[in-house]
Formats: C-alpha cells, sequence, structure tokens
C-alpha cells in the first residue's frame, strides 16, 4: 500500500469511528433569524423528534443579522463535527449570496442534510389599514407613494425579495423597516406600527386566523389548504407573483459522510412523525417528499436555485444596506 493510500485509508477509518459514536452531547442548530419568526417555528417543530432520534438534545441558538448572514458564516466557519448545523432557507442559502459580499460559499463550505418544508408568501396588512383587497391595497400605494412601511427581516431575506418582487409587479413604492426577523416584524404590524408585509404563510398564518390581520394573498398557483379562504395572487390580480421560501439544514463542509446520515435520518424520521407533519401543515409547510428529503436531492436543487435566482437578483442590483 502506498503512503497515500495508507493515508486515505487511515482518514476513512478515522471519519467513521466518528460517527459510529455521534452524538455524545448536545447538538446546535443555529437560527439566523430572531425567535418568533419562521425559521424559529421550523426549527422549533423538528428539534424535539430529531433529539428523540439522536439520543441527544438538538438545541436552537440564534446568531442574527445581516438578513442571516451572520448565523450561515458561523457554521461555515464551525468544526465539521455534526454538532453545529445550519437550519435556513431559500433567502439566507441562496440570495444572500448574489447580494452580500460573504465570507463563506453557499454551495461549496456546506454539506447538505436535507430538505425540510417549503412555504408560500401571503401579503398581509395591518387591521386597520384602509385597503379590503388586494386590488385596493395597489391603488392605495399608488397614490401615496413611499407613504406605507413594509416590515422586513433585512436586506436579501424572503420578506424583502417579496416586497422587492411585489414593488416591481406593482409599479408601487414603499419605505422598508428591516428587522432581526420576521417575528418581532409581526409584533409591530400587529400593533399597528408598520402597514404591511410580503411575509412567509407560516408566520402570518396564526395571526390571520385569529383575526388580527388582514390576508390579502397567496403567492402560490393553488390557495393554501390551511387557509383555502385566502386568494391566490392570479386570483386576487398579480398573475404569476409565486414565491416559495423552502427550507433546509446543512452542516459544515467536511462533515464525515455517515455523521451526515445519522442527521439526515434524524429529520426524516422527526417529518414521518404525524404530529410534526399535523404542526407544519397548520402553518402552511408543505413537507418535501420523501424522495427529495436526502442529502443529494438538497445538493442538487440548491445548486438549481442558485443557478435560477443569482442573475435575476444580481441584474436587480439589490444592494446591502
Ligand atoms: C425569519 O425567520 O425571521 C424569516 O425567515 C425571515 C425572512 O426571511 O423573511
Amino acid at each position: 500500500m502506498t503512503r497515500r493510500a495508507l493515508c486515505c485509508a487511515l482518514a476513512l477509518v478515522a471519519c467513521s469511528a466518528a460517527g459510529q459514536g455521534y452524538p455524545t452531547r448536545p447538538v446546535t442548530l443555529v437560527n439566523p433569524f430572531a425567535a418568533g419568526g419562521p425559521v424559529d417555528a421550523v426549527a422549533r417543530i423538528m428539534s424535539a423528534p430529531m433529539s428523540q432520534a439522536l439520543g441527544q438534545p438538538v438545541l436552537v441558538d440564534y446568531t442574527v443579522g445581516a438578513a442571516g448572514t451572520i448565523g450561515v458564516g458561523r457554521v461555515a466557519r464551525a468544526a465539521p463535527d455534526g454538532y453545529t448545523l445550519s437550519i435556513g432557507h431559500w433567502a439566507t442559502h441562496v440570495i444572500n449570496a448574489a447580494i452580500y459580499p460573504l465570507q463563506y460559499d453557499v454551495l461549496r463550505d456546506l454539506e447538505p442534510v436535507g430538505m425540510i418544508c417549503a412555504n408560500p408568501l401571503l401579503i398581509v396588512a395591518r387591521d386597520s389599514f384602509p385597503a379590503k383587497n388586494l386590488s385596493e391595497l395597489i391603488a392605495w400605494l399608488k397614490a401615496n407613494p413611499d407613504k406605507a412601511s413594509v416590515g422586513t427581516a433585512g436586506v436579501g431575506s424572503g420578506s424583502h425579495m417579496g416586497g422587492v418582487y411585489f414593488q416591481s409587479a406593482t409599479g408601487t413604492k414603499v419605505q422598508y423597516i428591516p428587522y432581526k426577523g420576521t417575528g418581532p416584524a409581526m409584533q409591530d404590524l400587529l400593533a399597528g406600527r408598520i402597514d404591511f408585509m410580503v411575509d412567509q404563510a407560516s408566520n402570518s398564518l396564526p395571526q390571520v386566523r385569529a383575526g388580527k390581520i388582514k390576508a390579502f394573498a397567496v403567492s402560490a398557483k393553488s390557495r393554501l389548504s390551511a387557509a383555502p379562504e385566502i386568494p391566490t395572487v392570479d386570483e386576487a390580480g398579480l398573475p404569476g407573483l409565486y414565491v416559495s421560501v423552502w427550507f433546509g439544514i446543512w452542516a459544515p463542509k467536511g462533515t464525515p459522510r455517515d455523521v451526515v446520515a445519522k442527521l439526515n435520518a434524524a429529520m426524516v424520521s422527526a417529518l414521518a412523525d404525524p404530529a410534526v407533519r399535523q404542526r407544519l401543515s397548520d402553518l402552511g409547510q408543505e413537507i418535501t417528499p420523501r424522495d427529495q428529503q436526502t442529502p443529494e436531492a438538497l445538493a442538487a436543487f440548491h445548486k438549481a436555485e442558485a443557478e435560477k435566482w443569482w442573475p435575476l437578483v444580481k441584474a436587480a442590483g439589490i444592494k446591502p444596506e
């Protein structure tokens, strides 16, 4: 055996030895946004059943700021041992890379674990806002350029991209108010301190159901089964404004393959749990089909999404604040 072959064989043995005992201590799932928002909801729903499957606590931790780039960067630089994981979505793991000068590469510095679910955006307004439907909202914004305040989780977040897409489709101008996540932005919408949001269904639906905010449209081809009363953008007058915010889990690049396999198995078993499925569905989240829950499927989808969105976002010239 050559020296190089021996080194490779020893590295493989070390990797599988690392995976065999794994995990021996708590696993940290880094939410890059503030508590109470969409990523937090998915992380919290997944953490208990994943803890059970792994035999160690899966703890949700917060490293927030700059539309999620600080938290994702923390995981990209973490030890590749399976104890520090990134949970995030379309915006944190695709869009941000076309806007921010990142110190990490979202495709090369992270190891996909699996895709969890996806939810569309809802166009929602404070309860006291004068508009009763989407056409009235657009008419109001046209008559009052730059007057409406729109809550976002920062430039490049899902809510900000939804707002940018909405503005360009309607030819309106609004003022963005950035928060550390749409959890705190929702608190200000409820209090009437901001006017509207283009927010993930999972964050807005509980408030819509409670009658505390108004929902004008869902950014999807079909209505949500969790909220069939909300019209689609096609029905409400903004045809084709479709956005799907999909969620995944990643580990730092170089995490041993059998550790990734254990994490993926824990994610898959959590998603098979009827209680987990119910909680996600109630929030308007569509669970990733079983055959798409693999690390390979997330890797392929992540790459395809980057190829699709990066040229569009770069062409739009969106700049970090
Ligand atoms: C959050 O968890 O606060 C959101 O996912 C933010 C967003 O991207 O709009």
